[in-house]
Order: structure tokens, then sequence, then C-alpha cells
């Protein structure tokens, strides 16, 4: 991680925050293409991103430049209950997340089977009983053009220690089967591959990092 000090000094990373979602949803459509969440394009997954850091379940790092404050360099996701969030987003945020939502599936009706399969997701893995409930790392974003320069290392550790201090010794990550680069990312940050699944009729992989008790 000390590979690169000249561009990582004046990095600083904070609290994702629902002022960030706007910056986060065009990092996660750059940095996933082709994938659901993607699909459901820039104002759905803006609510998602604003909705994230409002949830006691949710948490995550924005990584920028102070004397850019407003441009985002990266970020992660993550949260301690699927469900939670999803129960938020369907109660609360309804009224946010319900037009762009109904937009996008007018346009684009099979997106609403695929977004049923994501309402069934947290019962596509298992988790082996003798562990603590894991947290699930959601996405991890950095900008295209300062990729490979720990940028992502910065902020799996800030992920990985806040994880310790909510008490989750275990952190999950699902991957699309393909992205070698971020499987490569997860092995060399801490994660070993755990199973294989099928979502959306694609194969993914599901990695998990055992972290010490804090
Ligand atoms: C995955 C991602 C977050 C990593 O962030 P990053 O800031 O580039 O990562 P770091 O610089 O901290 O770590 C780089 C290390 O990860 C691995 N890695 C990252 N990208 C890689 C690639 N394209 N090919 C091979 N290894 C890669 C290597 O071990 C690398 O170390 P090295 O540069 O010494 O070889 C970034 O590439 C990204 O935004 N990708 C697109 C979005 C994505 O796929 N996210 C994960 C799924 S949610």
């Amino acid at each position: 991680m000390g590979k690169h000090p000249a561009q990582l000094e004046r990095i600083t990373l904070v609290p994702l925050a629902p002022h960030h979602a706007t910056h986060a949803a065009r990092l996660h459509i750059l940095g996933q293409p082709g994938t659901f969440l993607t699909s459901l394009g820039a104002d759905v997954l803006t609510v998602l991103y604003q909705t994230l850091p409002l949830s006691p379940a949710g948490f995550g790092f924005a990584a920028i430049d102070p004397s850019q404050p407003h441009a985002l360099l990266g970020f992660v996701s993550a949260t301690t209950s699927i469900a939670a969030l999803f129960l938020e987003l369907g109660t609360r945020r309804l009224p946010a997340f319900l037009p762009p939502l109904l937009r996008r599936f007018g346009r684009h009706p099979a997106l609403a089977a695929r977004a049923a399969q994501t309402l069934a997701y947290p019962l596509l893995h298992s988790t082996p009983a003798e562990t603590s409930t894991p947290a699930e790392l959601l996405s991890i974003m950095v900008e295209p053009a300062r990729r490979r320069a720990g940028i992502g290392a910065l902020l799996v550790a800030a992920l990985q220690a806040e994880c310790q201090r909510r008490g989750v010794t275990v952190l999950d990550v699902t991957v699309d089967a393909a992205n070698d680069a971020a499987q490569r990312f997860y092995i060399r940050y801490g994660f070993a591959y755990a199973q294989a699944f099928s979502l959306y009729g694609r194969s993914m992989h599901l990695y998990r990092a055992k972290l010490a008790a804090a």
C-alpha cells in the first residue's frame, strides 16, 4: 500500500454520506458496466446511495481530495443487513425510490423480473452457522483514472476496521465470476473464495474475509 505515497498523501477518507450519492452512482455506472444495478440507471442508483448511509444497517467510506471535496475519487459501501436496506427502500424511502424505478421499468420491462430476483438475493447464499452474521460489501468503485494507486486498499482497510468496530467478524462480497481484476484485488486484501452461485443468469463468486474481533 505504501507504493504510491505521493498520490495517496492528499487523499482523505470520510464516512459515506447522502451528498456523495450522485457521484457514487456515476462511479458505479463506470465501474460496473452491463450489470443489473447499472441497468437501473443513475436516478435509481442515486436514491440507493442516498438511502444506504441513512440506514443504521448501511455504512461506507468516500475517498476525496480535500482540495476538491466534491470530486469523489472512490467509495466503498456495505451493510450489516440487506433485508433492512430493502425495508428502508420499501417504506420510508419509497416516495423517492419508486418514481425513478417505475420510469425505468416502463422503458425496460424485463428489468422488473430481475428486480424480483434481487429481492431473493439474501436467500441465495448460505452462511455457516458458526459465524456471526456477516456484513456484506455491496460496492467498491474507484475513478478509472485513479485505479492501481492504492485507493481501493485504503477503502477496504477502513471498511474492515469499521466492521470490527461494529463487532462484525465476517465480511462477504459477491463478485461477477468474470471480474478478474476485482477478484485479484479482494484476494490481495484478505478475502478468500467461498462459493459460487448464479444470479441474473450470471455466475457469481462469493468471497469472504474473516476479521479479528476488535
Ligand atoms: C477493484 C477496484 C475497486 C480496485 O481499486 P484500486 O484503487 O485500483 O485498487 P488498489 O490500487 O488499492 O489495489 C490494486 C491491487 O489490486 C489488484 N488489482 C486491481 N486491479 C487489477 C487489475 N485490473 N488486474 C489485476 N489486478 C488488479 C492487484 O493486486 C493490485 O495491486 P498491484 O497494482 O500492485 O498489482 C477498482 O479496480 C475498480 O473500481 N474497479 C471497477 C469496479 C469493480 O469491479 N468493483 C468491484 C466489484 S463491486
